[in-house]
């Protein structure tokens, strides 16, 4: 339970059972989650998993009912003030106002900040989220990717250390996607520490040094996207393209678990099985075909089962 001091100035984020009830409902029940500092972490779950909640207790903007945090080192019921000061926000239902080009929204939210930002400070901040080009556009004529890296320029303002991102490419189309992800890497070569919600597993992947996937209030599974793909999935498919039928049944009879796909048959290993040894099996068998594609497992089988496990595991306990 407890920290070391050690532990303390590496964390971002520390938090220990929280707990959110809005009457019967446990939105949040008994949450954990350590972030170190510079790291991006994917908060990843299905839709009212209590990711939202989650990050808004720990951006100082809801009370939980029960449990503690600390983020970058201040408790979060006692230091709001100093929170704000350090963190930067871009929330999941974020509108810029129509009449605004970015500079003055930036403008405007700095002054909410008590500050003045200076020419570079400016210019610095619209680089990060690459809006220089746009700057003085209303931004009711900004496309949609346009307007969350608008969100995210703002979140900036403060010079935040730790930046919640929640959901930032929702509806986005896939290269706009691709773009914001550039964004949110930057903000990591910036030196800070990114928690960014999503239902993208992709996204996960593609950004995030650590995963928490969250069901129903709670982190059921936490790691890089690696470990937890080592963790979570004990099979290996090989596909051999173009071997046709007559291939399945050679296949299992020679003891393989194999499956027919079309023209391809799929054989099912454990992840710890020696490749070499199905391969001898594949050559005894003199079988014809055009390719062997090993097939891994992808962080989307990981979520789908542990999200599937936790759903039918609540079913079964009403
Ligand atoms: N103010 C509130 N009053 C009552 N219930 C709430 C409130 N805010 C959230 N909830 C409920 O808490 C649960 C978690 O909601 P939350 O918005 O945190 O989920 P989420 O994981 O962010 O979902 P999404 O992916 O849809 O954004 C949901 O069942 C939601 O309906
Ligand atoms: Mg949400």
């Amino acid at each position: 339970m407890s920290a070391t001091v050690e532990d303390a100035s590496t964390l971002a984020i520390e938090a220990r059972g929280l707990v959110k009830t809005y009457g019967d409902l446990r939105a949040v029940d008994g949450l954990d989650l350590l972030v170190p500092k510079g790291i991006i972490l994917a908060l990843l779950g299905p839709n009212g998993a209590g990711k939202t909640t989650t990050v808004e207790i720990l951006e100082g903007l809801r009370q939980s009912t029960s449990g503690s945090a600390k983020v970058l080192g201040q408790d979060i019921t006692r230091s709001y003030e100093e929170i704000r000061q350090v963190v930067g926000i871009l929330p999941q239902d974020f509108e810029p106002f129509d009449r605004l080009t970015p500079r003055e929204h930036i403008r405007y939210f700095a002054g909410l900040f008590g500050r003045s930002l200076g020419k570079e400070e400016m210019a610095q901040i619209l680089a990060s989220v690459s809006l220089q080009d746009r700057a003085d556009v209303h931004a009711r004529k900004l496309s949609g990717g346009e307007k969350r890296k608008l969100g995210i320029a703002l979140a900036l303002v403060g010079n935040p250390q730790l930046v919640f991102l929640d959901e930032p490419t929702t509806g986005l189309d896939p290269a706009a996607r691709r773009e914001l992800w550039r964004v949110i890497e930057e903000l990591r070569r910036e030196g800070r520490t990114v928690v960014l919600t999503t239902h993208y597993i992709e996204e996960a992947e593609a950004l995030a040094d650590e995963v928490s996937i969250m069901v129903r209030g709670k982190i059921v599974a936490s790691g890089s996207p690696a470990s937890l793909l080592d963790e979570y999935t004990d099979t290996k498919d090989i596909r051999l393209v173009g071997v046709g039928s007559e291939g399945l049944s050679t296949l299992i009879e020679r003891g393989l678990t194999a499956t027919s796909d079309g023209e391809d048959v799929v054989i099912q290993t454990a992840a710890t099985d020696d490749l070499s040894t199905v391969l001898g099996h594949i050559s005894q068998a003199g079988l014809a075909f055009r390719d062997v594609i090993t097939e891994r497992p992808s962080l989307e089988d990981v979520f789908l089962t542990i999200v599937g496990a936790r759903i039918e595991e609540g079913e079964l306990k009403p």
